[in-house]
């Protein structure tokens, strides 16, 4: 009977035993919060919910996200609007089913093999291959386009530093843009428009920046030469004529802008344009002599991260923020960043 009652005992240590190695295990598995979506589709897509913590391999970071930003980049990979863009993230559902290509935040954790960068670092990158940054923690090789925020900037103005200004450096630098050249940018007041008046500027060129009468002085403040507010001007009867049409919200057409070249000039868009002429044009316009459509391919690494650092510690570059949301009101960030009206960057702050 004595033996039974131990056994009986132990049976139930060893069952409570259990069941706290269970809920340990549990604990250890869901650790952090990420916002998930397993599926395309709208903003409701997004769920913010408990995942488990990634490790980091020999060759990467594990980050400690204190900021991100919701951004058109991501809002084209969770539509999945474009088909096209499926075959980088996954077929019939996303791969990587954390969005989030900006962030910054703090080295928690450092491979075997890594030497740039130690525990406590303040860095900030962009992955838009894998995404990430909407989660608590994110993993990334120390030798992709991360680096340390520079001094006296904050989480979330460092967050928003790559996305806009990647692409408009992409661009800028297809265009060959040189000093004293005349060049437009429309849509100035997008991530993108921002970044672009801001690096042409740093580039030496004289901008003619296009926006709505709200944004004139923001738009100014960027270091514009000349501003037109097109609710109250028609762009296309401006008299400037330019080396450079930067169409940074796709609302123009290479049509439109012909007569606003000279005789070689550049227009280039950030949308595909009607059926993709804007691709088209790219391929056909450069056979011939005179003005030309071009459709460069954003490209990231870590030389362009620390050129947009260095850019930023000299005070030639900052991202404007427009609003900053907390993970819970994830479905509203992305209802504002797809109307097209935000002004510069959305933030999520992560933590704290
Ligand atoms: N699919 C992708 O992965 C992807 C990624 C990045 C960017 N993009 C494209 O690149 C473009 C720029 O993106 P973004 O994030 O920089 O900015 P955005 O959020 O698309 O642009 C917002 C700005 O566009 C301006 N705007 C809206 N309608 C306009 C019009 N008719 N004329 C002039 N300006 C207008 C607004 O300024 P005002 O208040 O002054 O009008 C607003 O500040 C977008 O077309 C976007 O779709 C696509």
């Amino acid at each position: 009977m004595i033996n039974v009652l131990k056994k009986n005992e132990s049976f139930l240590r060893v069952n409570d035993f259990m069941c706290i190695i269970s809920i340990e295990k549990i604990i250890f598995l869901y650790n952090m919060r990420a916002i998930i979506y397993t599926t395309y589709g709208p903003p409701e897509v997004a769920k913010l919910m408990q995942v488990a913590k990634p490790a980091a391999k020999a060759d990467e970071v594990l980050i400690k996200v204190y900021a991100s930003t919701v951004n058109r980049t991501d809002c084209g990979f969770r539509s999945a609007q474009y088909f096209i863009s499926r075959f980088w993230s996954g077929l019939l559902r996303p791969k990587y089913q954390t969005l989030g290509c900006e962030f910054a935040g703090e080295i928690e954790e450092v491979g075997v093999t890594c030497s740039i960068y130690k525990k406590g670092d303040r860095v900030f990158g962009y992955n838009d291959e894998m995404f990430g940054g909407h989660a608590e923690y994110i993993v990334i090789k120390e030798n992709d386009a991360i680096t340390l925020i520079p001094q006296n900037i904050s989480y979330t103005d460092a967050a928003p530093i790559c996305e806009g200004a990647h692409y408009a450096l992409s661009i800028i630098n297809a265009a060959k843009v040189k000093p004293a050249q005349q060049v437009m940018v429309y849509g100035a007041t997008g991530a993108i428009g921002s970044a672009a008046v801001q690096l042409l500027k740093y580039f030496g060129a004289t901008v003619v920046a296009v926006c709505n009468t709200k944004n004139v002085s923001m738009v100014k403040s960027l270091g514009a030469d000349t501003v037109i507010d097109y609710q109250t001007q028609d762009v296309v009867k401006t008299c400037h004529r330019f080396d450079f049409i930067f169409d940074a919200v796709g609302k123009l057409s290479f049509g439109k802008c012909k007569k606003l070249l000279v005789s070689n000039g550049i227009y280039i868009s950030t949308e595909l344009g009607k059926y993709s002429s804007n691709v088209f044009l790219s391929l056909v316009t450069p056979m011939f002599k005179g003005k030309k459509v071009m459709f460069p391919l954003p490209s990231m690494n870590k030389d362009t991260i620390e050129l947009l650092s260095k850019l930023v510690a000299q005070g030639a570059y900052r991202p404007v923020i427009d609003r900053i949301y907390k993970p819970e009101d994830i479905v509203e960030a992305y209802k504002y960043v797809e109307t097209g009206e935000k002004i510069g960057n959305v933030v999520l702050q992560v933590r704290e």
